[in-house]
C-alpha cells in the first residue's frame, strides 16, 4: 500500500522538523506531503530544507493562509494525481502521535475495508492530554450537535488524525467543498458517511501541543456551527419528504 501522509502547516517551523523525523521512523515506507500557506515564521523554508534531505518528504507551498479544508484538498489532489493508494490527515504540532499511525493503516487495510479511518478521542481507549478544558468542551460539544443535527454515527467527527483510502477522495465531489476552518473534517466525514461509506473509529490519544500556537479562532467554531446547522437541516428536510411520500403511497394504495 503507497501512503502519503499530507501535513498541513501554518507557523509549525518549531514542531515541523520533529514530527517528520517521528513520521519517517513510525512508517518509513510513507511519503510526506507538507502542505505550508506561506507562513510568516518559515515553516516553508523548513519544510523545503526537510524534502532536499530525503526523498519521502516533499513541501506544496500556497500563496496565503486560505483554511485546514482548502489545503487539504490540494494535498488530496496531489496523492490522487500521483497514484497513492491512502491519504493520511495529520497535524504539524505532534497533537497526533505518528506512532499511533501503524494502527490507523492496519484498521484501513482489514479485511472489512472501511471508506475511511478516523482517529477517535472520545471513544473507549481513546484520550486527550494536557488538552485545556475549554477546547474538551468545545469538541465533546461539537461532536455531540453534529450527532444530533446530522445522525452522523460517529464520536468523533473532528478530528483530524485519519485515513483516507484513494478510493473514497477519488469518489467524493472534491472541487464542490466549501468548508474553508476545521468544519472540513466533519463536511468530509458527513459525505463519506451520505454515500453509504464504512466508517472506522480507532481509538487515538490526542497530546495537547508543547510548541507554536493554536489556529482555531471564533471564526472557525462559527463557521462549523453555520455549516453543520445548515447541513442538519437540509438533513431533516429530505427525512421529512421521506415520511411523507411514504405515507402518501400507503393512502393510495388502501
Ligand atoms: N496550510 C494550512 N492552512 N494549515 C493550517 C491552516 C491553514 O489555514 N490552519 C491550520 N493549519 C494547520 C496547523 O498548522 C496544524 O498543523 C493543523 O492545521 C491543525 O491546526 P491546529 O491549530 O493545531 O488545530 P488544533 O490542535 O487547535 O485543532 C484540533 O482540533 C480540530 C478540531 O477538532 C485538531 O485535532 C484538528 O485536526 C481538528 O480539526
Ligand atoms: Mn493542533
Amino acid at each position: 500500500m503507497r501512503v502519503l501522509v499530507v501535513i498541513p502547516t501554518y507557523n509549525e517551523r518549531a514542531s515541523l522538523p520533529r514530527v517528520i523525523a517521528r513520521t519517517r521512523a513510525a512508517v518509513p515506507d510513507a511519503d510526506i506531503l507538507v502542505v505550508d500557506d506561506a507562513s510568516p515564521d518559515g515553516t516553508g523554508a523548513v519544510a523545503d530544507e526537510a524534502a532536499a534531505r530525503d526523498p519521502r518528504v516533499r513541501a506544496l507551498h500556497r500563496r496565503a493562509k486560505d483554511g485546514l479544508g482548502r489545503a487539504y484538498v490540494e494535498g488530496f489532489r496531489w496523492a490522487l494525481a500521483r497514484g497513492y493508494d491512502a491519504v493520511v490527515e495529520m497535524d504539524a504540532d505532534g497533537s497526533h502521535r505518528p506512532e499511533q499511525l501503524p494502527a490507523l493503516l492496519a484498521r484501513a487495510a482489514a479485511g472489512d475495508a472501511p471508506d475511511l479511518v478516523l482517529g477517535a478521542r472520545w471513544v473507549p481507549g481513546g484520550a486527550v492530554v494536557n488538552w485545556p478544558l475549554h477546547r474538551q468542551l468545545l469538541s465533546r460539544g461539537g461532536n455531540l450537535y453534529v450527532r444530533l443535527a446530522l445522525g452522523l454515527p460517529v464520536q468523533d467527527a473532528t478530528g483530524g488524525f485519519r485515513v483516507y483510502p484513494a478510493a473514497t477522495l477519488r469518489r467524493l465531489p472534491l472541487d464542490d467543498i466549501q468548508s474553508q476552518g476545521y468544519c472540513f473534517q466533519v463536511d468530509m466525514t458527513w459525505r463519506v458517511h451520505r454515500d453509504g461509506g464504512r466508517i472506522a473509529e480507532v481509538p487515538i490519544s490526542f497530546v495537547e501541543r508543547t510548541e507554536g500556537r493554536s489556529k482555531m479562532s471564533r471564526d472557525i467554531v462559527l463557521e462549523a456551527l453555520w455549516r453543520t446547522t445548515l447541513w442538519g437541516v437540509a438533513h431533516r428536510g429530505r427525512q421529512l419528504c421521506g415520511v411523507l411520500r411514504g405515507a402518501g403511497r400507503r393512502r393510495t394504495r388502501r
